[in-house]
């Protein structure tokens, strides 16, 4: 059984087809990469997996379990237990610091532990920022917090929507790089993204266009290795 699985689903706004009958197979462990115009449907997809949409028609598997039929409250618990997001805007709350940023997302999954935090925060490399406001923060810190707040719950399956879409080239090395380690270690990885370097370093690459997918690209040189630095 794969991880995840969507049949012919379709996202319809009145005359506009978002996603139009959409097919997909993601195992456990893959790491794939999403591409297209805007305007093609990433978002819409990439909300649906994460149960935050709900598709017109068709069904989203997610463990073999349909979540296009789940309510509301079990969805939120779906994506509680499995899914971590990662998104282009940050989504920080400003008030908070790093470190009670990324305790805000064990509050909605269990129990806030600072020390589980500053774990997280250690992984992306931020240890010295736990007390730091976003504002006191660069992009690419920012970015960085919001993978630690999507990793501290364990996710089987990280969803990033332009992750460095508001990074420069150093910040985004740095993500790409914990993309890397999140694969190594197992994580589902799907990442949607304008950037051909960041999309070229998945093992899949899909192409979305006008709700379809049109093109998917297998990189046979896929090594879990290569790396943008090493
Ligand atoms: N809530 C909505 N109501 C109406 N149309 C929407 C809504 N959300 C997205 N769309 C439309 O669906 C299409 C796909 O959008 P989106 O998934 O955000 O594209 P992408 O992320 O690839 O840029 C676009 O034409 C967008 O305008
Ligand atoms: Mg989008």
């Amino acid at each position: 059984m794969s991880l995840l699985e969507l049949k012919n689903v379709y996202k319809i706004y009145g005359e506009l087809h978002a996603l139009n009958d959409v097919n997909l197979k993601v195992e456990k462990g893959e790491w794939i990469s999403i591409m297209g115009p805007s305007g093609s449907g990433k978002s819409t997809m990439m909300n649906i997996i994460g149960c935050m949409d709900k598709p017109t028609k068709g069904q989203v598997l997610i463990d073999g379990v349909d979540i296009s039929k789940e309510s509301s409250k079990n969805l939120t618990t779906i994506r509680r237990d499995k899914i971590g997001l990662i998104f282009q805007q940050f989504h920080l709350v400003n008030y908070l610091t790093a470190v009670e940023n990324v305790m805000l997302a064990q509050y909605y999954h269990s129990i806030p532990d600072e020390k589980e935090a500053l774990e997280a925060l250690e992984r992306v490399g931020l240890a010295d920022r736990a007390k730091h406001l976003p504002s006191q923060l660069s992009g690419g810190e920012q970015q960085r917090v919001c993978v630690a707040r999507a990793l501290i719950n364990y996710p089987e399956i990280i969803l990033a929507d332009e992750p460095t879409g508001n990074l420069d080239e150093a910040n985004e090395e740095t993500v790409v790089d914990l993309f890397h380690k999140l694969h190594d270690e197992g994580t589902t990885l799907i990442v949607v993204t304008h950037d051909p370097e960041v999309a070229e370093v998945a093992q899949r690459q899909l192409v979305l266009r006008n709700g379809r997918i049109s093109k998917e690209v297998v990189n046979d040189h896929f090594t879990g290795k290569i790396r943008f630095t090493d």
